[in-house]
């Protein structure tokens, strides 16, 4: 197969985790007989230091014209870089809410599976690591309080500010419908996550939930309010298969479930249109304080790739084959310094895909 892929590597460790992922697409290709095409795109910092802008309409038609978009991070440090002295819309991470919508990507998927070579890691207590979790956050992408109208403004010399939270109930019967597919592929449960108890737009989310249930009568359907969910999260991480949930909550939890893993540089996403076309990213920032420094874990990107691999080019076996390689390089006691602990053998970022590649070969 060939594949064309548009390739974002942008700010701080992008450019170093990105090139990991690709040796690892590579090599794919290699062994299975795949080839895969990269154009590079600008969007971030670097796009504003070349374009005065985080993201051209060129780059957006680039982007759309390809099968798939891998990328790295975007942003710089928030409190140093010149990049936030500019107006919010012109800043690094304006470029990516506007690919994000540009592309329709409306449904975000970041994994959150806690690894049996990584379980030391884990902060939570011994015993929750030990039970092991593994689960799909399905964050709602392009609607809700990112999209909606905002305004700061001065009445009668009082500044006010304001974002408004709105979803239509097509925006979450999409949703919902992709989250009740994914639960049947995996164990079948699906908790969606809102607010109901406060707000109308989350009482519509959970009325819009139930009807596409009627649908899905092979998967458990449970409802949580944010706040317990944040709990539950930190207290039984097991109980979790997919977590459905809108745009701002989506951003929160995931982030917590991805620190319960032991570190952020492993977890990879997706994020998907209607179609097969999705932009895959892992879940953690561009890192500036560490960038260049071939210290930074490209484990997430590497399994962003094989996401991509999965659900663009439904290319199952070399998906897993990627899976299985980084499996494999863990067990053999390989780590960047993120997940690093005693006895096991420390690597920069290079060399990890380096173990990552050669797994890959040996495997066939
Ligand atoms: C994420 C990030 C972004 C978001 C930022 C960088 C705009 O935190 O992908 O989770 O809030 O969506
Ligand atoms: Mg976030």
């Amino acid at each position: 197969m060939k594949c064309n892929l548009a390739v974002i590597s942008g700010d701080g460790i992008g450019p170093e985790i990105v090139a990991q992922a690709k040796r690892v697409l590579d090599a794919i290709g290699e062994v299975y007989g795949h080839m895969f095409c990269y154009t590079e795109v600008l969007m971030g910092g670097c796009s504003i230091d070349v374009h005065g802008v985080p993201l051209t309409e060129e780059a957006i038609l680039t982007a759309q014209a390809a099968d798939a978009v891998l990328m790295g991070s975007i942003g710089g440090n928030t409190a140093t870089s010149p990049w936030y002295q500019l107006p919010p819309e012109k800043r690094p991470e304006a470029g990516l809410l506007k690919i994000r919508k540009s592309l329709g990507l409306f449904a975000n998927l970041r994994p959150a599976y806690l690894y049996e070579e990584l379980k030391h890691a884990c902060p939570l207590k011994e015993e929750l690591a030990n039970q092991g979790f593994d689960m799909m956050i399905m964050r709602e992408l392009t609607g809700g309080l990112y999209f909606g109208e905002r305004k700061t403004y001065t009445e009668n010399g009082v500044t006010l500010a304001y974002d408004t939270l709105t979803y239509s109930e097509n925006e979450i019967r999409r949703i919902a419908k992709r989250g009740f597919e994914i639960a049947r592929k995996r164990r079948k449960k699906v908790t969606s996550v809102d607010k109901a108890n406060v707000l109308d737009s989350s009482r519509l989310w959970r009325k819009v939930v139930e009807e596409v249930a009627k649908d899905y009568q092979d998967v458990e359907l449970e409802h949580m309010l944010v706040d317990n969910c944040a709990m539950q999260l930190v207290k039984d991480p097991s109980q979790f298969d997919v977590i459905l949930t809108e745009n701002m909550f989506g951003d929160i939890l995931s982030d917590e479930a991805s620190m319960i893993t032991g570190s952020i540089g492993m977890l990879p996403s997706a994020s998907l249109n209607e179609t097969k076309f999705g932009l895959y990213e892992p879940s953690g920032g561009s890192a500036p304080d560490i960038a260049g420094k071939n210290i930074a874990n490209p484990i997430a990107t590497i399994l962003s790739a094989a996401m991509m691999l999965r659900y663009t080019f439904d290319l199952d076996k070399e998906a897993d084959a990627v899976e299985r390689a980084v499996k494999l390089v863990l067990k053999k006691g390989y780590r960047t310094g993120d997940i690093m602990s005693e006895g096991k053998i420390q690597v920069g970022t290079k060399e990890m895909g380096d173990k990552i590649v050669e797994e890959i070969k040996n495997q066939k």
